[in-house]
């Protein structure tokens, strides 16, 4: 048994997430840890809301709410929605936790005595407009890097590039619009990522089985001259974690806070804190403490690529910096976009699906299938309502449904509701088994490596090799002269349910389930033999035939959705 320790990028506070950011870091994560639960093997799998920063300042200002109530209420919310589309968090956190209060302080109070931090006086932007400095998002412009016009005061989101206030050609103030910034002289704690700069070279250089995606993104900023520059991690906000060595003050950082991107991957560490002081499980040192069991650990981070270098760089700092035996990360898996019907999902215009409206829309299922077997791993990826409709109504309705719906109806009107006795597997049953035994082995190696689409299309090929065997045999002709073989083969079928249940289950656990229980059975080992596997029920074992799996989505609901879902413009 292999303990696998897997994290989602934990999602900002500000408001609910479109379909283009589960499918960047969340839903790939969940199916990692609901295959690797299904393998037998140990899980921790960890995400929360990232509510720290000028994000969550500004989303709390627009709904017109005490930041702390407005955080508390999105993590509600967010928390439901992550319920609903049946991500298998084994803790749900807050970077706005005292846990994560403690070891940002602590990982802080580490680093300074490394000689990692030092105090710089600069120059911070500061509306006289808005009466107050303007860090980080408060602030847009155009990038010096790529000329991206809606570029924020940390990043580009455009080339990906970590930027500081300053940087920004043409700034405005993103509360107000204003354009008359000026300069002023404050001291900030600064992390120097730049003395780490051949370690993390060493590092990222020894990982040659991560995407390339990750890999040249890390390199990329690490190789430019200034992408490794030394970063801010203080803010001049009232939200956030106060600026403490460990547990002592910090002179002269008594009104600041630290960066959010400082303290939010800590939150992946805080979490298991949280997950342990929940009551959901302990010794969460384990997971994390190198010197505490967690040597044996697989650690995956699942993330979109424009959060890549914070992953690669500025947090394995932090880590690296603290001189203390904390897990690394062994596998980044990073994700493009995912855009939505021609153009980009838009928050602010409201263009594309949100998650809540999704899951009024269909089932998780159907989402979790299309966005995972559409996966942007190595381009970017585009939904639009003719593909969602075309490949679910086939995949789901046509291959995995259809199966279901004939195996089990035709067994009722034969055979009852039973498992058929008699008969003998022939040609065909083994020719099954083969083709299968090879497929299913080839679903486990793409899915251990992350390779999402190829996954998908690998279970879709071992469902339709369900159907084209029932096409073969056709047990309603078999039927006419040998009952026998026909329930043979129909048997063969039943069993190919549950065996389809299980496989599929870190796609479509609902489905799943719903098959598992049709099938009467609680039987969820992984299937090692396929011989066995196949005759795991037995005949005389009771089974009911179930609803409809998936139905099929219709073009007036596509046409009316495009419209809906088109943003104003
Ligand atoms: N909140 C960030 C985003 O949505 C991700 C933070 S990941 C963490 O882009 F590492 F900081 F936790
Ligand atoms: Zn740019």
């Amino acid at each position: 048994m292999v303990r696998y320790l897997i994290t989602s990028a934990i999602p900002y506070i500000n408001g609910i997430k479109h379909l283009g950011n589960l499918i960047g870091s969340q839903l790939p994560a969940d199916l990692f840890a609901r295959y690797q639960r299904a393998r037998g093997n140990e899980v921790l799998f960890l995400c929360a809301t990232d509510e720290h920063g000028t994000p969550a300042e500004l989303a709390a200002a627009e709904a017109g709410q005490p930041i702390a109530e407005y955080c508390a209420g999105m993590h509600k919310v967010q928390s439901e929605i992550s319920d609903g589309f049946r991500l298998s968090f084994d803790h749900f956190g807050r970077s706005s936790s005292l846990q994560n209060q403690k070891l940002t302080q602590h990982f802080a109070g580490r680093l300074a005595e490394a000689n990692l931090i030092h105090e710089v006086s600069e120059a911070q932007m500061y509306s006289p407009t808005d009466g107050r400095y303007l860090p980080d998002r408060y602030i847009e412009g155009t990038c010096p890097n790529c000329g991206f016009e809606d570029a924020r005061g940390d990043q580009c989101d455009n080339c990906t590039k970590q930027l500081n206030p300053t940087d920004l050609i043409n700034p405005r103030s993103a509360v107000s619009g204003a354009t008359d910034l000026e300069e002023r002289e404050t001291t900030h704690l600064y992390l120097a990522q730049s003395k780490m700069r051949e370690q993390l070279q060493n590092w990222i250089d020894s990982k040659a089985d991560w995407p390339i995606l990750t890999t040249s993104i890390a390199k990329k900023w690490l190789n430019d001259g200034d992408g490794l520059q030394d970063r801010g991690i203080t803010r001049d906000l009232d939200w956030g974690i106060p600026v403490k060595k460990g547990a002592n003050p910090w002179p002269g950082m008594e009104t600041k806070v630290f960066y959010v991107w400082f303290d939010a991957p800590i939150e992946y560490i805080a979490a298991a804190q949280e997950w342990q002081d929940a009551g959901k499980g302990n010794d969460w040192e384990s997971w994390w403490r190198t010197d505490k069991g967690a040597d044996d650990v697989i650690y995956t981070q699942f993330m979109g690529k424009d959060n890549v270098p914070f992953h690669t760089l500025s947090f394995p700092v932090t880590i690296l910096g603290s001189g203390e035996p904390w897990k690394l990360v062994d596998y980044i898996k990073s994700f493009n976009y995912l855009n939505y019907d021609g153009g980009q999902f838009s928050t602010s215009r409201g263009r594309g699906v949100f998650m809540d409206q999704a899951l009024e829309l269909l089932p998780a299922d159907y989402w979790r299938w299309w966005l995972l077997s559409n996966a942007p791993e190595s381009s970017d990826a585009e939904f639009t309502w003719e593909l969602f409709q075309t490949n679910t109504n086939k995949d789901l309705a046509d291959v995995l449904g259809n199966f279901v719906s004939r195996v089990t109806k035709f067994c009722r009107s034969k055979f009852g509701e039973t498992i058929p006795a008699g008969g003998h597997w022939a040609e065909q049953e083994a020719l099954l088994i083969k083709d299968l035994t090879k497929r299913l082995r080839t679903y486990e190696t793409l899915m251990e490596a992350m390779e999402i689409r190829k996954a998908a299309a690998e279970l879709r090929a071992i469902w339709v090799a369900g159907n084209e065997y029932l096409q073969a045999v056709a047990p309603w002709i078999t039927f006419k002269d040998n009952p026998k073989q026909a329930a043979a083969q129909i048997r063969l079928a039943l069993n190919l349910i549950r065996f389809y249940a299980v496989i599929s289950s870190p796609f479509i656990p609902d489905a799943s389930s719903a098959l598992m229980n049709a099938m009467q059975t609680r039987d969820a080992c992984w299937p090692k033999d396929l011989e066995s596997a196949l005759t795991c029920m037995s005949p005389g074992q009771d089974f009911t035939v179930p609803d409809v799996t998936f139905r099929k989505i219709t073009d007036d609901e596509c046409a009316a959705w495009k419209v809906r879902f088109a943003g104003n413009a």
